[in-house]
C-alpha cells in the first residue's frame, strides 16, 4: 500500500517534472534561436526584445509606444528589431517606398505588402473598409470612394466646411466672454470642429458638438475604441489571451463599440435614402456606386457602412490632433506665432475675405501646417505591412517574409539623420532656408505613401489652412501654466491619446 501509494503521489510530480524540464528546454531554444539562428538575428536592437514581445506589449499597455521605440532608433539606428518579428524604420527616403510605395521601377513584379493583422480591427459586421481591405477590394473601393475627394467636389464642399470653422470661431467668442475669459480645451474644441464636418459631409447632418460644445457620445466611444487598439495586436499576438476574455476586453466598450456601429448604418441608410444633391460625400459616393455596380464594381451596402465609420475616425481626430500640436507648438515658439500672425492679418481685410483659395496663397501658413505634422505627426507610429513570400530588401537591408515591417513617424520626423535640429520647431525649412537645405524631406510623409496613402489629404489641408488662419485672425492667444507640458503627457494608442489642451484666447477687435 505504502509503494502503491508512493507510485500514485510521485507520479504527477514526475510528470510536473517533466513538464517543467520540457518548458525550460523549449524556451531555452526559442531563447538561442530568436537571438542567434532567426532571419531577423542580424537587425539590432535589445536583446530582449528579440527574445520577448514583452517590452513592447509593455510599452503599449502604457501607451507609451512614442517614446520606446524613439528611444530605441536613438540607440540602434535606423533600423530595429522591435519585436521577435517585427522591425521598425527610420529611413524613410528609402522606407517609404520599399515598404508602402508602388510597385514600378526596381520594385515591378513585387507583390505590394499587405497590412499586418494585428494592426487593424476586425470589423464588427465582417466587411472590411478599405484601409484593412486586401488589394482587389482595396481597388474597387478606393475608386468609387475617391469622387468625393476630387478637387471639384472640395471646391464645392468649402461652404460648408467653412459653416463649421465659424461655428468654432463664434463658439469660442461665446464661452471667452461667458466664461470670463477661462482658459478654452483646445483639443475639445478642434475635436468637435473636425467630428461635425465629417458627420454633416457624410450623413447630412453633425454630431452637434459645436452647438452643444459637449462631445457626443458616440465620438467618446469611437476614441475608447481607439485605445483598444493594442488588444487587438495583443490578441493577434498572443492567440491564448483570447481566452481571457473578460479579464482584458471591457464589456462595456464591446457593448457601445456595438451600438456605435448600429448607429453609424442607421444614419448611413437614413441618407442613402434621402433625395438630394447636397455636394456632400454620399451625393458622390452614392452616384458612383449606381454606376459601379452596374459593371460588378460597387460597394455593397455592407461595406457602405464599413467606409463611413472609417472616414470619421481617419478623418475627425487626425485633423484636430495636428491642430492642437501645431498651436501647443505656436504657442510654445513665440516668434513663429508673431510671423504667422504677420502674414495672415496682412493678408486679408476681413474675416470674410478668408476663403479657401486666399488661404492657400500664404506660404508661411502651409510651412506651419507642415512642420506641425513633422513635429506631432497625427499617426505617430508604425502602421505596419507584412513582408511577402520571398522576403525583401527595405533601405538596403533583407527582410525576410512574414515580418511586421513599418516607418515610425515620430521617431523617423525626430532624428538626426533626417532632420537639422530636429527638436526645433522651425516652419522655415519648408520655405527653402539654407540651414535646412540638409533636411531629408522625403523622409516625411505623414499621410502616407504610395497606393493605400491618406483619400483625404485635401480635405485635411483645406480644414487645416482655413482653421489656423481665422484662429489667427481672431485670437491672440498663450497656453495656461497647467498645459505648459501638454505634449509630454500625450500618450499613444493607435492615435493620440490627448489631455486637455488649456488655452487663453484674447479676441482681436477690430473698427
Ligand atoms: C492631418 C490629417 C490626416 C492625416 C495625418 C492622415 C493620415 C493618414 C494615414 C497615415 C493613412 C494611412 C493609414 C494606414 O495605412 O493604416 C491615412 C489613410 C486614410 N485617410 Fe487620412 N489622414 C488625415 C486626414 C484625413 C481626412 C480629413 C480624411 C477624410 C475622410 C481621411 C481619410 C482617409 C482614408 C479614407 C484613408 C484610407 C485610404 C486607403 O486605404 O486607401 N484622412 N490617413
Amino acid at each position: 500500500m505504502d509503494f502503491d501509494g508512493g507510485i500514485v503521489t510521485t507520479k504527477p510530480l514526475a510528470l510536473v517534472a517533466t513538464f517543467a524540464a520540457l518548458s525550460i528546454i523549449y524556451v531555452v531554444c526559442k531563447v538561442i534561436y530568436n537571438l542567434y539562428l532567426h532571419p531577423l538575428h542580424h537587425i539590432p536592437g535589445p536583446k530582449l526584445s528579440a527574445i520577448s514581445r514583452l517590452p513592447y506589449v509593455h510599452s503599449r499597455l502604457n501607451f507609451t509606444t512614442d517614446k520606446y521605440v524613439l528611444k530605441l532608433h536613438d540607440k540602434y539606428g535606423h533600423v530595429v528589431r522591435i519585436t521577435p518579428n517585427e522591425v521598425s524604420f527610420t529611413s524613410g527616403e528609402t522606407a517609404w517606398p520599399d515598404i508602402y510605395g508602388f510597385r514600378t521601377g526596381k520594385l515591378r513584379g513585387h507583390q505590394n505588402m499587405e497590412k499586418d493583422k494585428g494592426w487593424y480591427a476586425k470589423p464588427v459586421n465582417g466587411y472590411p473598409s478599405i484601409l484593412a481591405a486586401d488589394d482587389a477590394a482595396h481597388s474597387r473601393g478606393r475608386r468609387i470612394l475617391s469622387h468625393a475627394f476630387s478637387a471639384n467636389a472640395l471646391a464645392e464642399q468649402e461652404g460648408l466646411v467653412q459653416a463649421y470653422v465659424d461655428q468654432l470661431i463664434s463658439g469660442l467668442k461665446e464661452s471667452i466672454t461667458t466664461e470670463s475669459g477661462a482658459p478654452q480645451d483646445m483639443a475639445k474644441w478642434y475635436n468637435w470642429t473636425t467630428f461635425d464636418v465629417i458627420a454633416d459631409l457624410l450623413f447630412g447632418e453633425p454630431f452637434g458638438s459645436l452647438q452643444d460644445k459637449a462631445t457626443h457620445k458616440h465620438i467618446d466611444t469611437q476614441l475608447r475604441s481607439l485605445d483598444a487598439g493594442h488588444l487587438f495586436y495583443i490578441m493577434t499576438y498572443w492567440p491564448w489571451t483570447k481566452a481571457l476574455g473578460g479579464l482584458i476586453i471591457d464589456q462595456q466598450a464591446m457593448k457601445d463599440r456595438l451600438e456605435y456601429f448600429h448607429w453609424i448604418k442607421s444614419q448611413v441608410e437614413k441618407r442613402a435614402a434621402r433625395e438630394t444633391q447636397r455636394p456632400d460625400f454620399m451625393t458622390h459616393i452614392l452616384k458612383h456606386n449606381e454606376t459601379g455596380k452596374d459593371k460588378g464594381m460597387g460597394l455593397t451596402d455592407q461595406e457602405l457602412v464599413t467606409n463611413a465609420q472609417l472616414f470619421i475616425t481617419a478623418g475627425s481626430e487626425t485633423t484636430a490632433t495636428m491642430l492642437s500640436g501645431t498651436m501647443y507648438m505656436l504657442c510654445k515658439t513665440p516668434s513663429v506665432l508673431i510671423k504667422l500672425q504677420d502674414e495672415v492679418r496682412s493678408a486679408f481685410l476681413s474675416y470674410g475675405e478668408i476663403t479657401l483659395a486666399g488661404v492657400s496663397k500664404l506660404p508661411y501658413l502651409f510651412a506651419v501646417i507642415e512642420e506641425g505634422l513633422r513635429y506631432f505627426p497625427p499617426v505617430p507610429t508604425g502602421f505596419e505591412r507584412t513582408v511577402g513570400k520571398g522576403g525583401e530588401v527595405i533601405s538596403g537591408v533583407f527582410i525576410p517574409e512574414n515580418t511586421g515591417v513599418c516607418v515610425s513617424q515620430i521617431a523617423a520626423y525626430h532624428s538626426q539623420e533626417n532632420f537639422i535640429n530636429p527638436l526645433k520647431f522651425a516652419p522655415e525649412r519648408w520655405m527653402g532656408d539654407e540651414e535646412y537645405k540638409d533636411d531629408k524631406k522625403n523622409a516625411y510623409q505623414p499621410f502616407s505613401f504610395g497606393p493605400r496613402n491618406c483619400l483625404g489629404k485635401n480635405l485635411a489641408y483645406a480644414e487645416m489652412k482655413l482653421i489656423l488662419a481665422k484662429m489667427v485672425w481672431s485670437f491672440d492667444f498663450a497656453l495656461d501654466a497647467k498645459s505648459d507640458d501638454w505634449m509630454d503627457r500625450c500618450k499613444v494608442s493607435t492615435l493620440w491619446k490627448k489631455p486637455e489642451l488649456a488655452v487663453h484666447l484674447n479676441e482681436i477687435m477690430r473698427d
